[in-house]
């Protein structure tokens, strides 16, 4: 019987995740479909509900489900639950089990650019949901010191005291972070700031990046932001966002098949979509 797979959000049409599946599944001759369900807020109860009782075979949740989906499922893993979000839902026998590959998968794409990523110095720019799931994805991965800078401090503080893996770290108020950005070997953007149509904002002044860095910002709508733009002058090495995106789809893809993906196609997929 052909499988059903797909994600649930809202909005929704625009998501690249059906075309980024669906090719996966052609590619490895598998018997499925991945359909884009739009489900508000008000429906996501109802929503799960159904999806179980036609048992799907999983789904990825998208804004504005990540974490209000945990009190709806059977089961959830220790690092979705500590990061208070889940992306993947896998049915495990009847039960649904909720993942986050949003963090792990954001690693893996680091891991494709440097072997050598437990010794580099990490500094994290926002506070936020992706923030989180980044940093405590990294910490549990062993990357040795993630400290954080943000607008707000406090909620900074808030999410490095909740962290349940062993990991150094500093919260930095931004002129010591500008100050001190030539100490990092990695650093991660993690706000909006960037994105279309504010192209033109810099979550930091770039002054200090040096060209042993690796500078990676989760945005893809512009391929690439202005602060990729100065550290890419710089010398440094840069990623955009398409990686972690294409990587939490690798992750998913292989909780729910075994396989682990070819992420070149996937990446050139998303790429078409974005028009790039
Ligand atoms: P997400 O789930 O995408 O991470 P979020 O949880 O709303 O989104 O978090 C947004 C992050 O971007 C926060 O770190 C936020 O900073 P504050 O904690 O100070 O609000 C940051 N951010 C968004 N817009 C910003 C701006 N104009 N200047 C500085 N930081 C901004």
């Amino acid at each position: 019987m052909k499988k059903l797979f797909g994600v649930i959000g809202d909005p929704i049409a625009h998501s690249m995740s059906p075309a980024m599946h669906n090719d996966l599944f052609d590619l490895y001759g598998i018997n499925a479909a991945y359909l884009p369900f739009h489900v508000s807020r008000g429906n996501l109860e109802a929503a799960v509900k159904g999806l179980k009782a036609l048992g799907v075979s999983g789904f990825n949740v998208t804004i504005p489900h990540k974490t209000d989906i945990i009190a709806h499922l059977d089961k959830v893993d220790p690092l979705a639950r500590a990061i208070g979000a889940v992306n993947t839902v896998k049915n495990e026998n009847g039960l649904l089990v909720g993942y986050n590959t949003d963090g792990p998968g954001f690693v893996k794409g680091l891991e494709y650019m440097a072997a050598d990523l437990g010794s580099r110095s990490a500094l994290i720019i926002g506070a936020g949901g992706a923030s989180r799931a980044i940093y405590f994805s990294m910490a549990q991965a062993g990357i040795g010191r993630i400290d954080l800078y943000n607008r707000t401090i406090q909620k900074a503080e808030e999410l490095v005291s909740s962290c349940p893996f062993k990991v150094e770290s500093k919260v930095l108020g931004q002129e010591t972070a500008e100050k001190t950005l030539d100490e990092y070997q990695l650093i991660i953007q993690t706000t909006s700031i960037g994105m279309v149509p504010d192209t033109e904002s810099l979550p930091l002044s770039p002054e200090k990046i040096t060209q042993d860095t690796i500078v990676s910002d989760i945005i893809y709508n512009p391929l690439q932001t202005k602060f990729l733009k100065e550290a890419s002058k710089k010398g440094a090495a840069i990623q955009n966002g398409v990686g972690m995106f294409v990587f939490q789809g690798a992750l998913a893809f292989e909780l729910w098949t075994g396989i682990f993906p070819d992420v070149e196609r996937m990446e050139a997929n998303v790429l078409r979509n974005l028009g790039g």
